[in-house]
């Protein structure tokens, strides 16, 4: 694990698209994990500058999100899917049948995780995935437990989740309680992880990668991954 700690918001973006830049010149057909909440807002508006001024192309890359909340259609403003076409996709030239989120609105929400893990696999694993973190340590998804849930699995959200993601959303009944979300085998299956962290998240950063590995901190697991970047400020 390798820890870069920056001087500000401004620094991590651009370190943070620089990789993932980097990722996709080295590999035109690159599969990216994706996060989506604010963290990685000022990545994403990077990336598509660099897709602008003739930097990289995205024509060739596959992306695979890390969650989606269940019960929000890609239409709704606050999913996953219509947040990923505002900030990044409508804004490169990816071909639409190269993205991929979990289904929030499935019918049958197992087998919608059995067949993402089995997307992720067709698509021969994730390249780089980056990621944020819950001011609680959850990654993707994942909350803290007794135990770190392997596979892609239907949440339900912790209330530090639903309060950190009730900033979006206009009345607080309408924050979605329950999310799709990759597994912990998912996230540590990626041949390399980038999480970016701002500086509010200090404390958890400390304990998440100077601490214990333990589910009540599901992001402590990236201290056994074997080529994971941490950029805070
Ligand atoms: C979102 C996700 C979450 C967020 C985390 C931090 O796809 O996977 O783990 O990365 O909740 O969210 P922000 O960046 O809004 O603080």
């Amino acid at each position: 694990m390798k820890h870069i700690r920056v001087k500000d918001e401004q620094e991590m973006n651009t370190r943070a698209a620089q990789i993932l830049i980097a990722q996709v010149l080295l590999k035109e057909d690159a599969v990216l994990g994706l996060a989506t909440g604010g963290t990685p807002e000022g990545v994403y508006a990077k990336m598509a500058e660099a897709y602008k001024n003739g930097s990289v192309s995205f024509e060739k890359v596959r992306t695979v999100n890390l969650d989606e909340y269940v019960g929000l259609n890609g239409d709704h403003p606050q999913s996953y899917r219509y947040y990923m076409e505002d900030n990044l996709f409508s804004k490169v030239d990816i071909e639409k049948e190269n993205t991929h989120l979990p289904n929030g609105t499935a019918t049958d929400l197992m087998k919608e995780c059995a067949d993402y893990d089995a997307l992720v696999k067709s698509l021969g694993g994730v390249d780089m995935q980056l990621l944020g973190i819950g001011n609680n340590g959850h990654i993707g998804f994942n909350e803290p437990g007794d135990a770190f849930v392997m596979g892609t699995n239907v949440v339900t959200l912790s209330q530090n989740t639903i309060d950190a993601n009730a900033r979006y959303f206009d009345d607080m009944s309408k924050v979605p309680k329950k999310a799709l979300t990759l597994g912990i085998r998912g996230i540590m299956s990626a041949k390399k992880v980038l999480l970016i962290a701002g500086a509010s998240k200090r404390d958890i950063i400390e304990k998440a990668f100077y601490g214990p590995v333990t589910p009540s901190v599901p992001a402590s697991i990236l201290q056994l991954h074997p080529d994971a970047i941490i950029i805070s400020c």
